[in-house]
């Protein structure tokens, strides 16, 4: 799992092949797995995979374009009536699941942004016919990997993490 975690990359090429359903079905259930506040579960999904929509969603910003070349995008949605306080950390952490997923099963992924765009989010509302209860947390675009981009090998940045008090390195023995 660690060295999971650090191969995964934005992989923003893919290849033609199809990403299988089932491969689709487990990133879902990797991305439901996630710790949610009180437990409430307020994400939803959308599968998309026809190319006009994709090709649209390409368009909602200027680092939306993987989303035309992705056999799959993955639309990350939430119900702030379910969680007011923590929809957004309930949908970021399926995200991550999802990415991570995607990294244990070949696939290429990356995370497109679109909270706290209103304009991004209205884009996405629009052409996927998102409901108004709803909020649209981000796109990841699904694929099998066009281009290899490195292992984290040293993620580990020692002026970010402190000791006992803020400000005293914190010194692995
Ligand atoms: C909240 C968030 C929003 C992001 N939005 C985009 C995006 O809109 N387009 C994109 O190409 N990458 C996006 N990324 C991916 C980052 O650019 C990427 O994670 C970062 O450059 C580090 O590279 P790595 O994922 O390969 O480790 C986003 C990542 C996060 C966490």
């Amino acid at each position: 799992m660690l060295e999971l975690i650090k191969q995964r990359r934005s992989i923003r090429r893919y290849t033609a092949e199809p990403v299988e359903e089932s491969a689709v079905g487990a990133l879902l259930e990797a991305a439901m797995a996630a710790p949610s506040a009180n437990n409430r579960r307020p994400w939803e999904f959308v599968v998309v995979t026809e190319a006009p929509l994709r090709q649209a969603l390409a368009g909602i910003h200027r680092w939306s374009y993987m989303c035309a070349q992705a056999p799959v995008v993955l639309a990350v949605l939430a119900d702030p009536d379910a969680d007011p306080d923590h929809w957004v950390e309930d949908a970021a952490a399926a995200t991550q699941n999802l990415l991570l997923a995607a990294t244990a099963q070949g696939l290429g992924s990356v995370w497109v942004a679109v909270h706290p765009r209103p304009e991004r989010e209205a884009a996405v509302r629009r052409i996927l016919q998102v409901p108004d209860r709803l909020r649209v947390l981000c796109l990841v675009a699904v694929g099998h990997p066009a281009e290899t981009r490195p292992a984290r090998r040293n993620p580990y940045e020692v002026a970010k993490v402190h000791g006992e008090r803020y400000g005293r390195p914190w010194v692995q023995s």
